[in-house]
Parts: C-alpha cells; structure tokens; sequence
C-alpha cells in the first residue's frame, strides 16, 4: 500500500511538565523559573499561572486512557528537575522520583514506549538566582539532575532526550524575553545557548552509562527560512535567519562550530567557550528529534535596520498566525538527512492550535485534522527516498498551559476543561487513532 509508514514506527503525541502537570507546591517540589515568570503581571496572556494547567499530577492515569483511547505506542514527557531536585543542586526529593517511577510504569503497563525529555524549560529557581543557565556551575547541577533521574528510571526509560528547543531555551527566553527568565540581553542569551550545547554533549555519557541499550539525542526547533521577495536585502535576511535560528544549534553539534555569519554578526555579544567545550558537545547520538511547525519569511525592507520576521501567509494559517506549510518540512528533513546524516531523524513535535467548539459534546476540529494530515502526508514517500525517520510525536496529547500564551491557545489531540479537569477526545484524536491502526494517513 502506498502511503504506507514503516513497521515500528513511533505514533506518539508529546507534552511537557510544566505545561500539564500542576499541582506546582505538591510532595516537595520547588519553585521553578516558570512558576516565577508566571507569577510576573502581563507576562502571560490569560494571567494564568502553571496551576492548574491540565493537572496531570494526579491526572495521568485519565492522560494514560487517553493515550489508550488512540492507540499511541509511545509518550513523549518532560521531567521537571524542581520535582527532582527542588532547589537545583541541593537535596534530591524522593517523592518527585517515585511521581515519574509511577508514570512510567503505569506506561509500559499499557504498552506504551516512555520518551523522556530531560529539560523542557523549568529550571528550577534557586539556580536562576544564581546566574541560570548563563552560569557555567549550572551545567555540572543539570548532568547531576540527570544522572539522579536516569539512574532512576534508565532501566525502563530507553529514549532520552537531553533537551527540548535550546533556541528557545536561550533567544526566545533571554534575548527577546518572551519566556522565562525573561531577560532581554543577547550575550547572556548566547552564553546561555553555550552552555545548553555543552551540557547536551556532557550528559549523553552519563545517561549511556545508566541507561544501557537507550537511544538518546536532542530536540530542535527548525525553521526553514525563505526571503519574502527576490531582493538582496530580503535574500540576506533570510540567510542570516537560518544562520542564528538553524545553524547556530546544529552546526556545533555537529562538530562545525558556531557559523561564521552569525558569529561576526553578534560581534561583541558572542559567548565564552573554554577549552575543550566544542569538542564535548560533539557527541554523536543516536537520534534528531525535530520539532516543526511553520516556516519563517523574512523580510528586510530597509536594507539591515528594523528587519521584519514574519511567518505568516494570510491564505493558511492556524489561529497563533503560524502559516501551514507541510512542503518546507520536507525541505527541512531532506536537507537535514542530506548535511548532517544524523542516524535518525523523529518528529518530536508538530500540531497546531484553533479555536476548538463543543458542539452536543463534541469537537468537530477539522482544520486540525487537515494540518496534521498535510504533515503526515509527506512522509512516506520521504522515508522512502531514504530519510531515516523514525517516529512522529503530535503536539499535544490534550489542550495544556501554552506558556505566554496562556490556554488560550489549544494544540491538544484532546480537550482539557480546565475547571473540571475533564478530558474529551477532539475529532482529530479519533481520526489519529485510524491512522496509527492503518500505519497510514487516512481520510
Ligand atoms: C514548542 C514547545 C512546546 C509547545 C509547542 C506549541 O515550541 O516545545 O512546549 O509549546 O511549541
């Protein structure tokens, strides 16, 4: 059958800590950056705060039926190091270890395959206070937080992921301020960047060594840039984009180091590297988790001051403004297999949010349903043509704490009620299902 996806294959959906969990004072846990960046007036949309989000805490044998209900064979989660180690490099709390031991078990008793992410943004406060990750000492807390954790559960746990987006975890959060910590200096941002890329090449042999016979690697976020028009401004906005967003992260794990463009172009802002740091981040892994979503279009109108990014096409475009185009993911993939030949590739995530109705207790989310489909789609033949890819991990498994943006928007494969904590399978969790039955896109 044409369209037809691999035996094996990863169907998963994703979420992380933060995001679902709650119960954010519960058994010990300490505070986080996102617990205090929550907390800051005007930070998130809605005003909310981690609490409740989708109360995962106590929900998750309700998020397990659900994993059930569609016939995932795999769960990508987040650990959050405040649950483990509440104050970051301090006491280890026993009662956020057993939380993860239960989850994890209650997993592989329904037959689904645990993919853990070490770090998907919460670090804990303490450390912040401390510098964060623009502090060097906060990469020894993180590979000691990890070790704690793989020990832990490395016996079960077989896929790894050291950390979820390190664009976002450094620009997003501390050049542009848009995520916790909120900072808004370019060199703390790339310093932070440094230090996330060294504590990925740090801990791969720590979570081997724990971990026997696991596969672990790093997710980005990847945007495939493109010029908005044919002009030289708008062509080199588009390459110095894909340079700082692309290159900056996949280059010095590659063993290429920082690119050049971007380097001379952050000028004074370029972070400290000590010795034998591009090196330690070479480590090779075993995986690419790759999350898309959108592409970027970049436009320079006066030639190098105030250029404007955007990603939106007004034809097709899901409610945040991120336009819908499945091509360049195909691009994106090709091109990844192509230069960096990464054993194999996974997407860790891709979804999209709309503005979901309960219509006689249903959600008839169709516009979800086709972006999902568009993506998939592609695939087949991809994988065919030779692309190693191994999983695809829809974002999210249900409606969550979408960070700035509060639960206003929704990406969930399933509704959260936020009041009642009542989940409720949206069309496209349904539709999901047939396609991971048939192990290929159906209508
Ligand atoms: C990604 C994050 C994930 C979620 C989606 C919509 O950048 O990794 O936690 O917020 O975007």
């Amino acid at each position: 059958m044409t369209g037809t996806f691999p035996a094996g294959f990863y169907w998963g959906a994703a979420t992380a800590a933060f995001q679902i969990e709650g119960a954010t004072k519960e058994d010990g846990r300490g505070e986080s950056i996102w617990d205090r960046f929550a907390a800051t007036p005007g930070a998130i949309l809605t005003g909310e705060t981690g609490d409740p989000a989708a109360d995962s805490y106590h929900h998750y044998p309700d998020d397990i039926a659900l994993m059930q209900q569609i016939g995932l064979n795999s769960y990508r989660f987040s650990i959050a190091w405040p649950r483990v180690v509440p104050d970051g490099d301090g006491a280890v709390n026993p009662k956020g270890l057993d939380y993860y031991d239960r989850v994890v078990d209650a997993l592989l008793a329904a037959g689904i395959k645990p993919f853990v992410t070490l770090y998907h943004w919460d670090l804990p406060q303490a450390l912040q206070d401390r510098g964060g990750w623009a502090n060097r000492a906060t990469v020894d807390a993180y590979l000691r937080y990890a070790e704690v954790v793989v020990k832990r559960l490395g016996d079960r746990v077989k896929q790894w992921m050291t950390h979820n987006e390190p664009w976002c975890i450094s620009i997003l959060s501390h050049e542009l301020g848009k995520h916790a910590p909120g900072l808004q200096d370019t060199k703390i941002a790339l310093q932070v960047a440094h230090h996330i890329l060294l504590s990925h090449g740090k801990v791969v042999p720590i979570v081997r060594q724990h971990s026997p016979n696991a596969e672990v690697g790093i997710v980005l976020n990847l945007n495939p840039s493109y010029p908005a028009t044919d002009t030289e401004a708008d062509k080199r906005a588009a390459d110095m984009f894909h340079a700082k967003f692309n290159l900056w992260f996949l280059d010095p794990l590659a063993g290429r180091g920082y690119p050049q463009s971007a380097w001379q172009d952050y000028s004074a802002n370029v972070p400290h590297i000590a010795a034998g740091d591009m090196e330690a981040m070479t480590v090779p892994t075993d995986f690419l988790g790759v999350n898309y979503y959108s592409r970027a279009i970049l436009h320079d109108p006066k030639g190098g001051v105030g250029k404007i990014v955007t990603r939106r096409n007004p034809v097709n475009m899901m409610s945040r403004g991120w336009d819908v185009a499945p091509h360049s993911m195909v691009e994106l993939l090709t091109w990844l297999h192509k230069d960096y030949a990464y054993p194999k590739l996974m997407i860790t995530e891709n979804g999209a949010t709309y503005d979901d109705v309960i219509w006689d207790g249903q959600i008839h989310d169709l516009a979800r349903i086709d972006y999902i489909k568009q993506h998939l789609k592609v695939l087949p033949d991809l994988i065919a043509s030779g692309v190693p890819l191994t999983g695809y991990f829809c974002w999210s498994l249900l409606d969550n704490f979408e960070w700035a943006e509060g639960t206003r928007d929704r990406f969930g494969l399933a509704y959260t009620d936020f009041t009642t904590q009542h989940r409720l399978l949206k069309d496209s969790g349904y539709w999901y299902k047939r396609v991971i039955q048939a192990n290929a896109v159906v209508d």
